[in-house]
Formats: structure tokens, C-alpha cells, sequence
């Protein structure tokens, strides 16, 4: 299967337009060694021409125009986003929606729990019903155990691809009509499986802890593109932008969450052999954003990627 990374940043992009962090700034001012990043999206295909489009960030429009294999020109109107997966109903993963308006019905999978944040507190899907009768909306299950599989679901516009829902601990974004009240399904991570080759592929942009039933899927995993939002856990509050930590936020840093204890994404990551280990979410105000920092460097000791908008990888 063919993976593009077309939005490698968290919410706001980097850089992001109203922040002076040292990043942003550096960035701007030519100082910093650093890439500038869209928001959170990446694109699957079996095929090279039929993509599903996991998620839809604001940034859709310049990067559907930064990758060609997702405009095949076969006829006069043509996309190559055969369907779209919603993990989350978050501003940086589904605002994109509106803006592939003109390409409505478009077949979008999401939970209940998805579903129901953007009929509601943001109501996009009711929205685009007034273009070409908006969205087919397709159901993403969550209730089986992941271990039965009875959470596997195949797209029939791209069927060589298994995809397997895996609920995550997190909560609901600030317009969410359940915002206080977490369910299964506010927030899930998928595994991509190539029913060809066997080879599969872990993503999950949001990922607050690691809960048990995570670790057998991303041991065994090929490739994982996971949360790399943040380098400390308090770093929002340090850097002075904001006053959330990142288990408030649903992302687990990267290095250890305090002074003293261990536990960050790092930690976990070395445990495991297999995959290939990149990070994806990153937020503008991460030191791992400066490819000459010593957190950069430590995360690359460990054998660890930071994905690039335009980064391709092939499983
Ligand atoms: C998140 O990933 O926590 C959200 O997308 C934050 C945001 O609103 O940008
Ligand atoms: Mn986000
Ligand atoms: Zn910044």
C-alpha cells in the first residue's frame, strides 16, 4: 500500500499564523533549520489512484495541489479521494470537509460518536447537504473487541485495504454536545491492513496513553504513524501559548512526562522491534520541529522518524 503524509502538523500548522514561539519565530525569520507543515491528513492506496483520505484538514486545497497521484483527470470532474475516514470530529481533521464541497456526494466513514459532533455542535454534515445532497455517511463500528476483529471494516471503493477501528481513551472536542462525557468512539486510531502482502500500518494522529489493548496491535504492526504532538507534557504551558497539558489535550509526549518519571512516547516506542516508527501531529511548539536540536537528535537516536508534509511511504 501507497502512504502519502499530506498534513504532518498539529492544529494551527508551523508555522502557525498568530504564534511567536521559538519556533515560529525562528522559522519566520529564516534562523531555524525547519520545514513548514500543514495540518494533520494523511492518504492510503492500494492502487496509486483510488486514495482514502483519513482525514480533512483546512489545508485540504494546497495539499490535493502538492500531490498529482490524487487529481487523475479522467474525466471532466475527477478526484482521486475515493472515500474519507474521520477519526475524530476535531477543526484540524474535518473542516477540509467544506472546502471539497463541489465534489459532493463524497463517501465519509466516521464513528457514532463523530457523527453525531458533526450534525450538532458543528454541523458540517448537515451543512453540505445543501451541495449535491452533501455526504453518504458510512458507519465506522466500535463496539466489538478488537482482538474478534468484529471492529474490521473494508471500503468497498478500495478493497484490497482491511481497516480495523481501535477505540482510544480521549475526549470530545469543545463544540461536542458530549464533550464532558467520554464514549468509545469520540477518538479512534485505525490499523491499515494490505490484504495482498499481509503488510500493515498503525495510525492514530491522537494518542493520550497507552492503553492495553493498543500494545499487541502496535508491537505487530509494520509501520506506526502516531502522536507526536508534543516534546513535554507541560510544554503549551512553558513556551507560554496555552495552558493545557498534553493529557488534558489526548497526546502523549514524546519525552518524560516530569522531571523524574519515565513513561513518555519514546519509552514505549523502544519496546517495541518491529515497526517503523514515525511520529505524525506535530505541534509548532515541539524542539523536535528544529532539525538542529538535541531533541531531534535524541528522538532519531532512538530510531524514531518526525514525517514531512509530501513524506511517502511504501508497506
Ligand atoms: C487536538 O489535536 O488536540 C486538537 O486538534 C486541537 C485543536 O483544536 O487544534
Ligand atoms: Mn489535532
Ligand atoms: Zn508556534
Amino acid at each position: 500500500m501507497k502512504i502519502q503524509v499530506l498534513g504532518s502538523a498539529a492544529g494551527g500548522g508551523f508555522p502557525q499564523w498568530n504564534c511567536n514561539c521559538r519556533n515560529c519565530a525562528g522559522y519566520r525569520a529564516g534562523t531555524l533549520n525547519a520545514r513548514s507543515r500543514t495540518q494533520s491528513s494523511i492518504a492510503v492506496s492500494a492502487n496509486g489512484e483510488d486514495w482514502i483520505l483519513f482525514n480533512a484538514s483546512p489545508d485540504i486545497r494546497q495539499q490535493l495541489a502538492d500531490f498529482a497521484p490524487m487529481q487523475p483527470n479522467r474525466k471532466i470532474r475527477d478526484t482521486g479521494i475515493a472515500a474519507i475516514v474521520f477519526i475524530d470530529s476535531q477543526i484540524d481533521h474535518t473542516t477540509g470537509l467544506l472546502m471539497l464541497r463541489e465534489g459532493c456526494p463524497h463517501e465519509v466513514w466516521c464513528t457514532d460518536m463523530v457523527y453525531q459532533d458533526l450534525t450538532t455542535g458543528f454541523p458540517i454534515f448537515k451543512m453540505l447537504e445543501h451541495w449535491n445532497g452533501g455526504i453518504k455517511r458510512n458507519r465506522i463500528p466500535v463496539e466489538g473487541s478488537v482482538e474478534e476483529g468484529t471492529n474490521t471494516f473494508v471500503i468497498p471503493q478500495v478493497p484490497e485495504l482491511k481497516l480495523t477501528a481501535v477505540a482510544l481513551l480521549s475526549s470530545a472536542p469543545p463544540y461536542s454536545p458530549h464533550r464532558n462525557d467520554p464514549h468509545p468512539g469520540d477518538n479512534i486510531g485505525i490499523l491499515i491492513e494490505d490484504t495482498r502482502s499481509g503488510k500493515t500500518l498503525f495510525y492514530a494522529p491522537g494518542l493520550g496513553q497507552i492503553e492495553p489493548h493498543l500494545k499487541p496491535i502496535m508491537k505487530d504492526a509494520d509501520c506506526l504513524l502516531v502522536d507526536g504532538t508534543i516534546w513535554r507534557d507541560d510544554e503549551l504551558i512553558t513556551s507560554g501559548v496555552g495552558d493545557k497539558l498534553g493529557v488534558t489535550m489526548g497526546h502523549l509526549a514524546q519525552s518524560r512526562n516530569d522531571e523524574t518519571g519515565k513513561g513518555g512516547m519514546i519509552d514505549f516506542l523502544d519496546t517495541l522491534d518491529k515497526p517503523r516508527k514515525v511520529l505524525i501531529h506535530i505541534n509548532n511548539t515541539n524542539p523536535i520541529l528544529d532539525e538542529d536540536s538535541p531533541e531531534r537528535a535524541e528522538v532519531e537516536a532512538h530510531g524514531i522518524e518526525v514525517s514531512w508534509d509530501g513524506m511517502g511511504i511504501e508497506l
